[in-house]
């Protein structure tokens, strides 16, 4: 029979046509990420992959699933874990979950945006610490949007929708990007920029593209220092985007006024230097954390897994 493995428990009925096809589906058990040899171990003979961010795809792991595997179907848009190359090599296709997670990735980095924006964190904890006494005229005095500029690094989908966002709030649109984005430019007034000059002209930057060599460490000590010390930074990309330690000690010294963050380098591993600072809104790589968006990434999956064992050509295919 043919077998799929799906690395982390989803909902049944999110993998139903799977079973409904006559695939043998095994599921792991757990929702956290398999230890590495437990992965290597169950991978072999299986046919195709359902995948989660933290799984290394790689060749090692192509070698133990065997000459059987067909396709790995990431159940995320970003698929830095997986080695394309790897997989282009051995004839492993590869699908990824792009569209039906943008606007909740886009309400999250807003969500940041705000929290950080309005100190909602103090706030709270002023509040709920019963050590609030009451209403005074400078107290956690935030940042306003409306008329400020959001700086979006990679305007792709996501990007775009946070730029949206920041319209509908009255904030001036500056993007970063490989290329011209031109439909956006007409739909938003979107004005691209070097990334130096987009950080330097922002009062808001929030992150959206890939984590590739490219961007590996994209913003570090010296992208941090261009950035006024009025600024936010967001970041629901990828944790690997942003040099965790030099943001830390550039919130620290005030040289940056705050950040929201939703994705950290070495996750679930968080720098410790970011947990006590103030004006820091954390959230648990929580993007794309609506029914809504994981149901129809499980249901991106499941097409393209059905479609490669079935002989046809999935959709959304990085490889
Ligand atoms: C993605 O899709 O890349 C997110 O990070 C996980 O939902």
């Amino acid at each position: 029979m043919t077998r799929v493995f799906v690395t982390r428990s989803l909902p049944e009925a999110w993998l139903a046509p799977l079973a409904e096809a006559g695939l043998e589906v095994e599921v792991r058990a757990a929702s956290s990420p398999a230890s590495r040899s437990e992965l290597l171990d169950r991978a072999a003979g299986a046919a195709a992959l359902i995948a989660f961010i933290g799984d290394r795809i790689d060749a090692e792991l192509l070698n133990a699933a065997g000459p059987g595997l067909r396709i790995v179907a990431n159940f995320a848009v970003g698929y830095d874990n997986v080695d394309v190359e790897a997989c282009r090599r051995q004839g492993v296709l590869v699908a990824n979950t792009p569209g039906v997670l943008t606007e909740a990735t886009a309400d999250l980095a807003f969500a940041l945006l705000l929290a950080v924006a309005r100190r909602l964190r103090q706030g709270h904890e002023l509040v709920a610490s019963g050590r609030w006494s009451g209403w005074e005229p400078t107290q956690l005095l935030g940042a306003a949007l409306d008329g400020s500029t959001l700086g979006i690094v990679g305007l792709g989908r996501i990007g775009q929708a946070v730029a949206r966002r920041g319209v509908a709030f009255g904030m001036r649109i500056v993007y970063t990007g490989r290329s011209r984005v031109a439909e956006a430019e007409s739909e938003l007034a979107a004005l691209q920029l070097p990334l130096s000059e987009l950080l330097a002209a922002s009062d808001f930057v929030s992150l959206h593209c890939p984590l590739t060599r490219e961007t590996a460490g994209l913003i570090d000590a010296a992208a941090l220092a261009l950035m006024k010390p009025t600024a936010v930074l967001v970041n629901t990309a990828r944790g690997g985007v942003v040099d965790d330690a030099a943001l830390a000690a550039a919130l620290r010294a005030q040289r940056l006024w705050g950040a929201g963050l939703d994705v950290f380098d070495g996750e679930p591993r968080v720098n410790p230097e970011l947990l006590d600072l103030p004006n820091v809104v954390l959230a648990p790589h929580a993007g794309s954390a609506t029914v809504a968006a994981r149901s129809a990434m499980a249901r991106l999956c499941v097409d393209a897994v059905l479609a490669v064992l079935e002989g046809r050509r999935p959709a959304n295919l990085v490889a």
